[in-house]
């Protein structure tokens, strides 16, 4: 696949700045209300009691700040912080290794948690339950089975997929939150934040008209924010106002909405060829030449949360705001307005189904 502007997910080039401009405490940390509050309260209680917070996972659509908020639960707590990802821990071994080297109270930080090898989470259950290791040392008759105490620790696990999780796993985590995507102020603020950090004079409704576009995701707000302002470089231009933002946004084809190429690709397959739907993932993947999963955990989120797609029973479809996205008017038959679809239609998605 191309790259994409807006796309929400981490690329080799935006991973620089995207360190550059993290928060780095709570108090900079921009949004997600009451899950960050509680989050505070449970920092905070396990300061006073002078024990590890219990482990935490955090989970929701890339780029709305996982990984910046398990960095900063380890800067607030005053505890170190180490961090690994599902697939890099190949064998049980790994993680003892991990587990063993954790000084009392360390966060771990275990990203894409829901590609964790099966082998590796059996080891993982009794050590987040009972700080315990168990380990086979030694193959055939002389193995044997060692047990090792762990220092406590928080393990802060990172998933875009909650629903692949398996329920033990999920259950062994004491505190769940859910990302959501971010409101037009939140993005506003933030965006004040990076430009005064990349010393780029930004208009309050310059600001705006990049939130807008940004999908909710402060990554790809960074993202946007990085490209305005090369376009002002270039064309000499001292503040990114308004309609400055807008000009270069068009030029840099992200649409009023925050869609881009390949979103309105998506939007009008799914008209040309299936009459607006409903219709399955699967095909639609083919359709585009793109992996499932992208379409899932890249492309959807944001239709939905906009209210362009809905995702029912029966497979994928455009809905009545969709259709007028596009220009177009829906066929009597349209299937956003049939009863086919069954009580389950949603417009917001479920991340779980
Ligand atoms: N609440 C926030 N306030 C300010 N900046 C934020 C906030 N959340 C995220 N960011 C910025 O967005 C960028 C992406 O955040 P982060 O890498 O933490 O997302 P993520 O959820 O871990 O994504 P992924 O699922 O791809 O791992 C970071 O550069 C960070 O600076
Ligand atoms: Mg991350």
């Amino acid at each position: 696949m191309t790259e994409r502007l807006i796309t929400a997910e981490q690329t080799e080039q935006t991973a620089q700045p995207d360190t550059a401009l993290r928060p780095l405490s709570l108090a900079e940390f921009v949004g997600q209300g009451q899950g960050r509050r509680n989050l505070e309260t449970f920092i905070h209680a396990a300061r006073v009691r002078e024990d590890a917070m219990d482990h935490t996972l955090l989970h929701g659509p890339p780029g709305l700040g996982k990984t910046t908020m398990a960095q900063i639960i380890a800067s607030e707590l005053g505890v170190g912080f180490r961090a690994t990802s599902g697939p890099v821990i190949a064998r049980a071994g790994d993680l003892a290794a991990l587990l063993t080297n954790l000084a009392p109270r360390d966060v771990l930080f275990i990203d894409e948690i829901h590609r964790l090898n099966p082998a590796v989470e059996e080891v993982l259950y009794p050590a987040m339950e009972d700080g315990q290791l168990d380990l086979i040392i030694g193959e055939g008759p002389s193995a044997r089975s060692v047990r090792i105490d762990l220092p406590r620790f928080t393990l802060v696990g990172a998933t875009t997929r909650a629903g692949l999780l398996t329920t033990p796993l999920r259950d062994r985590f004491g505190i769940q939150m859910r990302m959501q995507f971010y409101s037009a102020e939140e993005l506003v603020a933030i965006l004040t934040r990076q430009a005064e950090k990349l010393s780029l004079p930004l208009s309050a409704d310059g600001a705006a008209e990049i939130a807008k576009r940004s999908r909710g995701t402060p990554r790809v707000a960074g993202r946007l924010l990085r490209r305005v302002r090369d376009i002002a470089l270039v064309d000499g231009v001292d503040t990114v106002t308004a309609t400055f933002a807008d000009g270069a946004l068009g030029r840099l084809d992200v649409d009023k909405k925050g869609l881009d190429g390949m979103d309105r690709r998506y939007l009008t397959s799914l008209v040309e060829y299936y009459g607006g739907g409903p219709v399955g993932v699967d095909t639609l993947a083919a359709v585009l030449s793109e992996q499932r999963d992208m379409l899932e955990d890249v492309i959807e989120p944001y239709l939905m949360q906009t209210g362009l797609l809905m995702r029912t029973p029966r497979g994928r479809c455009l809905s009545q705001t969709g259709w007028a996205y596009l220009g177009l008017t829906p066929p009597k038959d349209a299937a956003y307005q049939l009863d086919l679809l069954g009580n389950n239609a949603s417009a917001n998605g479920d991340e779980n189904a």
